[in-house]
């Protein structure tokens, strides 16, 4: 029987371990070609002179798969082109974006440095963004050149994008921001036969190991729903956020319209803070912020 991803091209960024790592060789075992990028940072994003990606395309090869090595950083515009660029001249073709490159600068918000936001927002929002703009510019240039398409972009949000957590606020808010991105370009994309879909990961990689107390389960538990995503099997489904850790799928329900009241004329502050209390008291509590103290 054909793998679900046979024919088909995948770029996977920052695929030299964890999640990555995980999702390009089960791309590949499911008969994709795979692009494996990564960079080589640490776990805080400095440098580390050894790409790991390399070491995945042994493996994909090991195992009769097809891959290819880009030590390139997808936050720089020339990285992204020339991401795109080696799918392109090594297969002919570009069918899968996973967006998964990523570190963190965890602080207490009163004590996170500019530098350490700017960090965590540019290689999240920034490595998501440039590729993403790179592979559609790609698919629509096809499409229009009468082709078909079926253009498959997986980014990779956290539960930390949905809610929040303690210590992570420069991560929490590029996460959040990462949600905002999958449903502009799912909209914007439809039109060239890509679809946009955001996942919230958990899994025990180095970016895990230590911060979080329980024990989690492997990244190999979250490529199967990346690779449906990443494939044509996935018709028909874009703009949505899906949960997912160890056996557990979740489909997330996102922001939508709770209580409203409406006054005929303007508010005072007064009416609107009594307003505002009744309809609060009738509505569903958010979900907490990781991390955060029990009130
Ligand atoms: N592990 C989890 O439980 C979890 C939970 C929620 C979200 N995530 C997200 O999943 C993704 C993968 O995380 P992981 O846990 O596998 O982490 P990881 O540290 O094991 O792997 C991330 C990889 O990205 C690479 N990378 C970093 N900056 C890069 C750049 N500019 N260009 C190319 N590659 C770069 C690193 O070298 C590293 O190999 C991240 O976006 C992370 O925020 C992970």
């Amino acid at each position: 029987m054909p793998g679900l991803a046979e024919g088909r091209t995948v770029i996977v960024t920052g695929a030299g371990r964890g999640l990555g790592r995980a999702h390009a060789l089960a791309f590949a075992a499911e008969g994709a070609a795979v692009v494996v990028n990564d960079l080589g940072v640490g776990r805080d994003g400095t440098p580390d002179p050894d790409s790991p990606a390399a070491a995945v395309v042994a493996e994909i090869e090991a195992l009769g798969g097809r891959a290819v090595a880009h030590g390139g950083d997808i936050t720089t515009e020339q990285g992204a082109a020339d991401l795109v660029a080696l799918a392109l001249d090594t297969y002919g073709r570009l069918d899968t974006l996973v967006n998964n490159a990523g570190f963190l600068r965890d602080r207490m918000l009163v004590n996170l440095d500019a530098d350490d936001w700017d960090a965590v927002m540019r290689v999240h929002l920034r490595g998501h963004f440039l590729p993403l703009r790179q592979a559609a510019a790609h698919w629509r240039a096809e499409a229009k050149a009468g082709r078909p398409v079926a253009g498959r972009i997986v980014n990779t949000s956290s539960g930390a994008g949905l809610q929040g957590s303690v210590g992570q606020g420069n991560y929490s808010a590029a996460k959040a921001g990462i949600l905002g991105l999958t449903f502009v370009a799912a909209a914007e994309f439809a039109g060239y036969g890509v679809q946009v879909n955001a996942i919230a990961p958990s899994a025990r990689t180095r970016m895990t190991e230590g911060a979080i107390a329980t024990a989690l389960p492997e990244p190999e538990d979250v490529s199967p729903l990346v690779v449906w995503l990443g494939s044509d099997a996935s018709a028909g489904v874009t703009g949505r956020v899906l949960e997912v850790e160890g056996g557990r799928i979740t489909v997330m329900e996102g922001w939508r319209a709770g209580p409203a009241a409406r006054n005929a004329g303007r508010w005072t502050p007064v009416e609107a803070g009594e307003a505002a209390r009744k309809l609060l008291a009738a509505a569903e509590p958010p979900a907490p912020v990781y991390g955060a103290r029990k009130s």
